[in-house]
């Protein structure tokens, strides 16, 4: 079970936690609670630290036990590290790495001071809900196909020192959003198919009366010409939809129309992947599982936004009815595409969910996908891919990241690049050749994007931790959830 999160009004010493945590950075200095809980406790921390056994550095984890004078049974001191260094980026490792320590113990009901520290270039505010948010990701556990175990494990409610409950629900809509975006990527492509996206737009419609949800089949996908995108569900025995979402908000500004790729397994196709670390392609519709989450907050925080979420969501397997190397498709905007590689799907999908985008005359609109191998390999799992033709857009998005360290990259998304993608059978091939894979990926996005307000966000490497027990993280929605709340404030 996942904690619940709420904000408390409490002195350190006299608070009846299961566990208090508290920070202590090095050379000495401590925060405010922390002296409050030394000098309750006749100077134990201080002795403590002066005989060696508090580890100060950053990220490092001491546990103290009993303390006199302190009503908690338990306190955990997280090292912060030198405190003229500390940054957005520490903070959020330290809560985090404390929140992690607690994972399976005995400490149910933890109360945490983090929140009260002051962070380089941030307010006070920014602390509040980035514990929060931190907190929620260091917390969350993924047991949807495990066998329920009766035993309870770890911390069930986190109180977090503050006056500002304003800033912690903003901060648990955004967690809320965070967790739905982990939880749909994670959940197995037996589970998660075309049909079960379509099921949990109608179920966010259900649940948020601004919220409104509309599925296309793929009989009506027929009837605009998405044949780009049908093409790619032809392997699949589970039927392919388009799940459109709206947030209304407001009624005052043109649409941000949010697109997600929504693969929920990708085999490759006829052009299949190698065996090994293809269960990893589950995470192929973590694009579409952060429009879902962007849905979600942006409704929780009552954002005063017009947010359309466009999801093409389909399964990219071999069949003998799938599309071969070679077929040539006509895409909705009328263009011809020749398929050289199956495995180069998204694009394709992707193609005719931003031709349907325009209908909403949207003001800006952002693809999030885990679109091409060669991201990973240029940026790593640190940063997001982030690509677009406007340079006003691109500041807001790499400024919204910065922000709530959810990091992009650019890359460039020169028209030199688009000669890779010449076709002697179409128009466009839907694959450039071996360099620059992630930016031609994009180029071709951008044949469909012509005089839209158009970024593209390439999360193949950030969207997931790599592994057998990796798992889904839920970026980029913290960097989506700080720009949308910017465009508003
Ligand atoms: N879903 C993959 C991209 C991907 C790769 C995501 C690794 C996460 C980790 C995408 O559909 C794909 O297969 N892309 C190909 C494109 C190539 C055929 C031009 C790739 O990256 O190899
Ligand atoms: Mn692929
Ligand atoms: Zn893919």
């Amino acid at each position: 079970m996942n904690p619940e999160i709420v904000s408390l009004i409490a002195q350190p010493a006299q608070c009846v936690a299961d566990l208090l945590v508290l920070g202590v950075f090095e050379g000495g200095a401590l925060p405010a609670a922390t002296a409050e809980v030394d000098v309750a406790s006749s100077g134990a921390i201080r002795a403590r630290i002066a005989a060696g056994d508090v580890g100060c550095k950053p990220k490092q984890i001491t546990r103290l036990y009993e303390l006199p004078g302190i009503a908690a049974k338990r306190v955990l001191l997280v090292g912060l590290g030198d405190a003229a260094q500390f940054g957005a980026a520490r903070y959020i490792d330290v809560v985090r790495e404390a929140l992690k320590a607690l994972r399976g113990g005995p400490a149910r009901r933890v109360a945490s001071w983090l929140a009260e520290l002051s962070v380089q270039q941030r307010d006070a505010a920014w602390a509040v809900r980035e514990h929060v948010v931190a907190a929620e990701t260091a917390l969350y556990r993924y047991d949807a196909t495990r066998r329920k175990s009766d035993k309870p494990d770890g911390v069930t409610e986190l109180a977090i020192a503050t006056h500002d409950e304003t800033s912690v629900q903003s901060g648990r809509a955004i967690a809320h959003g965070v967790r739905r975006t982990r939880e749909l990527g994670n959940l197995p492509p037996n589970l998660c198919t075309p049909a079960h996206l379509a099921e949990v737009a109608r179920q966010l419609a259900q649940e948020f009366p601004q919220v409104e949800a509309e599925v296309l089949d793929r009989a009506q996908m027929q009837a605009l010409g998405m044949n780009a995108l049908l093409g790619v569900a032809r392997g699949s025995a589970h039927a392919p939809y388009l799940v459109v979402l709206r947030y209304r908000g407001t009624r005052e500004r043109k649409p941000v129309v949010l697109v997600g790729k929504g693969v929920t397994f990708d085999t490759g196709g006829i052009s299949i992947k190698p065996a090994a670390g293809m269960d990893e392609m589950k995470y192929d519709m973590c694009g579409a599982a952060a429009v879902f989450g962007a849905i979600e907050a942006s409704a929780r925080l009552g954002l005063p936004v017009d947010l359309v979420g466009i999801v093409p969501a389909v399964e990219n397997m071999p069949d003998g009815d799938a599309s071969r190397p070679g077929d040539v498709v006509t895409t909705m905007s009328g263009l011809t595409v020749e398929v050289l590689n199956t495995d180069a799907e998204g694009r394709l999908i992707l193609c005719d969910a931003l031709t349907y985008a325009r209908r909403f005359e949207p003001e800006t609109v952002i693809d999030i996908a885990t679109l091409t191998g060669a991201c990973v390999v240029a940026l790593g799992k640190h940063a997001t891919g982030l690509m677009t033709r406007h340079d006003d857009l691109a500041a807001e998005l790499l400024a919204a990241g910065t922000e709530v360290h959810d990091r992009a990259w650019r890359l460039p998304l020169w028209d030199d690049y688009q000669s890779q993608l010449e076709s002697g059978f179409a128009d466009v091939a839907n694959i450039g050749g071996k360099n620059a894979g992630a930016i031609t990926a994009a180029c071709f996005l951008a044949r469909f994007t012509e005089g839209l307000r158009w970024a593209h966000l390439d999360i193949a490497g950030s969207a997931s931790d790599e592994g057998r027990k990796g798992g889904a993280t839920g970026r980029p929605l913290p960097l989506l959830m700080q720009w949308l709340m910017q465009k508003v404030a």
